[in-house]
C-alpha cells in the first residue's frame, strides 16, 4: 500500500509522475477540497507539497495532526505558520536558491517593459494603429536612473547585479546593511524612496514586511516614480498604489504579484502605465524543472 501524499499545489507532470510511483496522491488545490479533508481522516497525512503563493492554511495545518514535512515548490514561506511548524517539529523544505536567477531576470524584464512601454506598444501594433500614425509616446532611458531595491537578499542582489551594467545608480533598504556592499544603504524605505526614481521590491513577504511601501513611501517616490514588484503583493499598500497610479501621483508600475492573487484590482486593468503579470517570477521551464526535482527528492528522502 502506497503512502498518501497531500498536494496543495501541482508540480510539473513528469515530476508528479515520479511521485506517483511511490505515493498515492491526494490533490486539494482549492478551498472546497481542502475543507472536505477535515472529515476525511486528515491524520493520515505526514507530508504535503505546496508552493510559495499557496502556503498552508493555518486551520488545515492544525487538522493535519501527523504532519512531519512541508515541501514548498518555491522559496516564500510567508503563508506558512512557522511558529506552529516549529512547535510541532514539522520540517519545511524550500527550493532555496533555485529560482533566484529566474526571478531576477523577471524583475529586469518588467522594469524595461515598463520604461519602454513594451506591452502598450505591442497592443498598438496588434490593434492596427501603426498605419494610422506612429506610436505617440516616448519611453524612459534606464541609464542614469536611481534604482532602490527593497530587500537585498539573494534575489535583490541578483537584480542589482543585472542592473549595474545598464548604468543605473543603485541603493537599497534591508533590515541590516549587507556586508561589503557598496550601494548606498537606507535604514528605512522612506529615505530610500526619497533618493530614488525606481523602487524594486524584492523583500520576503509576511507580517514583518507588510506595507513596507506605504502611502508615505509612495509619496516620497513622487510623480515620476516607478514601482516594480516581484516579491509579494503584501509588501506594498496596493490600494494606495492603485490610487496614485490612477491620478498621476506615481508614474508607473510593473507588477508580478498582488495582494489577493489571483485577483487583480479592476482599476489596474485599464491603465496604460502598468505592466501586469500573473506571478511568473520563477516560471521558466528550466527553473520549474529544477524546483520540482528538488521537491520530489525532499519528499522521497523523507519516506
Ligand atoms: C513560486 C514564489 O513560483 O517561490 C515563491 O515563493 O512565489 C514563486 O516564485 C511559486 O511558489 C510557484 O511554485
Amino acid at each position: 500500500m502506497k503512502a498518501e501524499l497531500l498536494m496543495l499545489a501541482p508540480l510539473l507532470a513528469d515530476y508528479q509522475a515520479r511521485l506517483d510511483e511511490r505515493f498515492q496522491r491526494v490533490c486539494a488545490f482549492d478551498e472546497a477540497s481542502r475543507r472536505a479533508l477535515l472529515s476525511e481522516r486528515p491524520e493520515r497525512f505526514t507530508t504535503l507539497v505546496t508552493n510559495g503563493g499557496e502556503g498552508v492554511p493555518p486551520w488545515l495545518m492544525q487538522a493535519l495532526v501527523n504532519l512531519r514535512l512541508i515541501a514548498v515548490n518555491g522559496v516564500g514561506v510567508d503563508r506558512i505558520d512557522l511558529e506552529q511548524a516549529h512547535a510541532r517539529g514539522i520540517a519545511i523544505v524550500t527550493t532555496d536558491d533555485l529560482l533566484t536567477d529566474a526571478v531576477a531576470d523577471q524583475a529586469v524584464a518588467l522594469l524595461l517593459a515598463q520604461l519602454r512601454q513594451v506591452c502598450l506598444a505591442d497592443r498598438f501594433v496588434r490593434q492596427g494603429q501603426w498605419p494610422l500614425g506612429g506610436f505617440p509616446l516616448l519611453g524612459t532611458s534606464l541609464r542614469g536612473q536611481r534604482v532602490g531595491i527593497i530587500g537585498l537578499g539573494r534575489i535583490g542582489m541578483a537584480i542589482a547585479e543585472r542592473l549595474q551594467p545598464f548604468g543605473v545608480v543603485l541603493a537599497y533598504h534591508n533590515r541590516r546593511p549587507r556586508a561589503a556592499c557598496t550601494f548606498a544603504y537606507h535604514a528605512d524605505p522612506l529615505s530610500l524612496a526619497a533618493a530614488c526614481d525606481i523602487l524594486v521590491v524584492a523583500a520576503a513577504g509576511g507580517s514583518g514586511s507588510r506595507h513596507l511601501v506605504n502611502a508615505q513611501v509612495l509619496e516620497a517616490l513622487g510623480p515620476n516614480g516607478v514601482i516594480v514588484n516581484v516579491a509579494r503583493g503584501s509588501v506594498v499598500d496596493e490600494t494606495e498604489l492603485v490610487a496614485r497610479l490612477a491620478d498621476g501621483r506615481l508614474a508607473g508600475a510593473a507588477l508580478d504579484v498582488f495582494a489577493d492573487e489571483p485577483q487583480v484590482p479592476e482599476a489596474l486593468l485599464g491603465m496604460d502605465n502598468v505592466v501586469l503579470q500573473p506571478h511568473l517570477g520563477s516560471a521558466t521551464l528550466q527553473t520549474r524543472q529544477a524546483m520540482a526535482d528538488c521537491v520530489v527528492r525532499a519528499v522521497i528522502s523523507a519516506h
